[in-house]
């Protein structure tokens, strides 16, 4: 891109958690499936990144070799509350995951939202001109469009929604969700993971707002939005590059050498409660007493890295988890083995590829996931091409990895089945699975995605 288009991304969580040390700056990479696929894309492409964090200020990163801007926007503790824990995590993340039982709708976090997302688009006029593509992501953010838009109405405006859009049905039970909507719609484009989200969209706009629909477009209040439909990619060659390292090799080694069994299975998410983690050791329980061959057999290493700890229902779910996991071990364990090992901290990336090359089997069944780039990651790190995928339907990318054995995560005996049909997987049938897995991995990429976007997004925005 050019200096004159150049890309000022905007997000709620940005890349780093930045720590202030006798010796400088100290940098960690945040989690979460926007910043795994954004930051390769910002560092490849370059522009700004605007996002909440402390301290506040501009950052060029990576300090050595600079190929980005980072412009930290720091929150009160009362918008953090608001916006964040309140409208953004206990409102519509439940609803577009379609858990009603643990929506809480309260005015005055909306109130609170609409302040930061202005605050947010007032920080991306700040750091764009004219000519340049400004690109709003996820839910946090859904009324930034509409702020940019009254302010620069020639603005070139794109939009992603990384969560699952809802039926309307669902939907409608949010009391804010005609402002919704039309926050979005003040954008060029707008997309979204798969083909159902974006029906989903275009379904509530026409029912809540009366907008006309013809094609990709939609016309409401005499603008016209286009609305896609691309799933969000990985950067497959790093990942692919980073497993084949001596070092990655060695430490998945090491992790299978401590294992005590034949096979390992692994779970990776953060803490959060449509990841269907308890439903997922359930299925582990069935599959134990009623094939008691399995025991001793195989290993489930489930990864949980902490998340969203102020709000009360993800401490909840911590508490259930631990004694889903106790009752399971004190039932089944024998001697050195354990069926479950639970480790509830975070991981680098590089530590999670020594997972992935480890793994035999992913164990993927969230309840519902906008997409899941858990599976993407394992998938790119199978270098051998062997490694079974056990994947949700509820997932957005099942739509995309067929060749997983697709499950349905509220059956235990279904989960059941997945399982001990990957565990008599043969060699030959994994390796076909994998290869056509890899293959669309490869291809669609986080630059395949980026570019379905960018090259779009209007004359001089087409990445060189
Ligand atoms: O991918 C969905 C998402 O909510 C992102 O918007 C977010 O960055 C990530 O999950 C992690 O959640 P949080 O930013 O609330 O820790």
């Amino acid at each position: 891109m050019t200096p004159a288009h150049r890309l000022v991304l905007v997000s709620n969580r940005g890349p780093y958690r930045l720590v202030v040390s006798p010796h400088g700056l100290r940098r960690q990479r945040t989690i979460g499936g926007l910043v795994t696929s954004v930051l390769p894309m910002m560092e490849q492409f370059g522009g700004v990144w605007v996002a909440w964090g402390e301290p506040e200020g501009r950052y060029s990163l990576p300090p050595q070799k600079p190929r980005f801007d980072l412009r930290y926007l720091s929150l009160t503790p009362e918008e953090v509350q608001g916006y964040y824990v309140g409208f953004s995590n206990r409102a519509l993340w439940p609803v577009c995951h379609s858990f009603l039982g643990r929506v809480h709708y309260d005015p005055a976090d909306w109130q609170v939202y609409e302040v930061v997302n202005r605050r947010f688009a007032e920080a991306a006029l700040a750091e764009s001109g004219e000519g340049d593509v400004i690109w709003v992501h996820d839910y946090q953010l859904a009324r930034v469009p509409l702020h940019l838009r009254q302010a620069r109405p020639s603005a070139r405006l794109l939009f992603f929604w990384h969560i699952p859009f809802p039926p309307t049905e669902i939907f409608r039970t949010l009391p804010w969700r005609r402002m919704v909507l039309e926050g979005l719609l003040a954008s060029d484009l707008v997309g979204f993971h798969i083909p159902e989200y974006a029906r989903n969209f275009c379904e509530a706009a026409v029912e809540l707002l009366g907008a006309s629909v013809d094609g990709e477009n939609i016309t409401y209040a005499g603008r016209t939005t286009r609305v896609i439909a691309r799933p969000i990619g990985i950067d497959y060659a790093a990942v692919d590059r980073e497993a084949r390292l001596p070092r990655t090799t060695a430490a998945a080694e090491r992790l299978r050498a401590g294992l005590g069994s034949q096979t390992l299975i692994l779970g990776v998410e953060r803490m959060d409660y449509t990841k269907g983690i308890v439903e997922r050791l359930r299925g582990v329980d069935v599959l134990l007493e009623q094939q008691p061959a399995w025991r001793g057999k195989f290993s489930l290493i489930q990864i949980v890295t902490p998340s969203r700890l102020e709000v009360d229902a993800y401490r909840d779910k911590k508490r259930e988890i631990d004694e889903a996991v106790g009752r399971i071990n004190g039932r089944f364990s024998d001697g050195l083995w354990i069926p479950i090992r639970y480790l509830h901290r975070s991981y680098t990336p590089s530590e999670l590829l020594a997972y992935y090359r480890a793994a035999d089997i992913a164990l993927v069944t969230p309840l519902r996931d906008g997409l899941n780039l858990v599976a993407k990651e394992y998938v790119a790190a199978r270098i051998a091409e062997d490694g079974v995928v056990i994947l949700s339907e509820f997932a957005g990318v099942a739509s995309q990895l067929p060749e997983a054995l697709i499950t349905n995560p509220y059956s235990q005996e279904d989960v059941a089945d997945a399982l001990s049909r990957a565990l008599r997987m043969p060699r030959d049938e994994q390796r076909e699975r994998m290869q056509a897995m890899r293959n669309r991995i490869k291809e669609q990429d986080i630059q395949w995605w980026a570019k379905g976007f960018l090259d779009g997004a209007g004359p001089g925005a087409a990445l060189s």
